[in-house]
């Protein structure tokens, strides 16, 4: 089997051709323009125009029709965009075209994208109700419940639920962090939450302001983290 048919069974076609496509494209310019850095807050977006803008071979084939992925993709670790905050998914995009956020195929992608474009379709995602996602499990771990209601002062780890809300959904503003570039993280994907919260502890991804993630979770086992991932999904 070809690496393409691989990619193809993963996740389809489309994206197995633009995965392809900007594999052997020469690398693309990583400056941010100033759209991004200065308007990153209040670039209203336009739900009409971003619904066209998404289209099959550009955002839809990995992040739905309404910014939920079908099922899980254990494999691609795709996150779930309805419900969340446009700032927050509009400064992601920018940390991902600066290269602050470090991932592969979204680096290409956020680089090649006008921030109009961007704020258009993140608008047009958000819109897509955000009720959670809708999993069969719940996930009954008072000690996990305890940790991310209370963190663990003996071992220096901060409440989850005091920035990210009870229910993983209310984001709570901080003297320094705006609520909403304060993400929603209840009811994501829970691979994509592990992959997430395991690259906070190592640092792989170093993107949160003034370090809060990498700071709120380090002392965590591997396994606590696991188990929050799927905590969090249950949600
Ligand atoms: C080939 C699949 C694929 C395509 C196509 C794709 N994405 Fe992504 N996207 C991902 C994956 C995988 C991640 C998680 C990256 C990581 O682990 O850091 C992601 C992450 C994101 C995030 C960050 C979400 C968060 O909660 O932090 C945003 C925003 C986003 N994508 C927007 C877009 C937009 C807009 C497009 C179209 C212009 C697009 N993506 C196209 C796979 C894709
Ligand atoms: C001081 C506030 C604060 C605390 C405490 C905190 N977080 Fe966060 N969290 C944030 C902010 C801000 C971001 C977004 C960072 C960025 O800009 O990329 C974030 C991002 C995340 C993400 C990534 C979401 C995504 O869509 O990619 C996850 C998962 C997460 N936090 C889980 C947790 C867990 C679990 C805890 C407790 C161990 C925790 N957080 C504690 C503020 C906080």
């Amino acid at each position: 089997m070809t690496i393409s048919n691989l990619l193809c069974l993963c996740i389809g076609r489309a994206a197995t051709h633009m995965f392809l496509r900007l594999g052997v494209s020469a690398a693309l310019a990583a400056s941010v323009s100033g759209a991004w850095a200065e308007s990153i807050r209040d670039l209203p977006g336009d739900p009409k125009a971003g619904a066209i803008k998404a289209d099959d071979e550009r955002c839809r084939e990995c992040h739905g029709d309404f910014g939920e992925v079908e099922g899980h993709n254990e494999s691609l670790k795709i996150p779930r965009l309805a419900g969340q905050h446009p700032a927050y998914l509009l400064k992601q995009l920018r940390d991902f075209a600066s290269g602050a956020r470090k991932h592969e195929f979204m680096n290409r992608v956020a680089a090649d994208l006008d921030p109009q474009d961007a704020a258009d379709i993140i608008a047009f995602y958000v819109q897509q109700g955000g009720q959670g996602r809708r999993v069969s499990n719940t996930v009954s771990n008072p000690d996990i419940e305890r940790l991310y209601r209370d963190g663990d002062a003996a071992r220096g780890i901060s409440s989850c639920a005091s920035c990210h809300g009870m229910d993983g959904k209310t984001s709570i503003a901080q003297a320094s962090i705006p609520a909403e570039l304060i993400p929603v993280i209840g009811g994501q994907d829970r691979y994509y939450l592990e992959e997430q919260l395991l690259n906070w502890k190592s640092g792989a991804r170093s993107n949160s302001p003034n370090a809060v993630m990498n700071t709120a979770l380090k002392g965590l086992t591997t396994e606590e983290l696991q188990t929050l991932a799927k905590y969090l999904e249950a949600l």
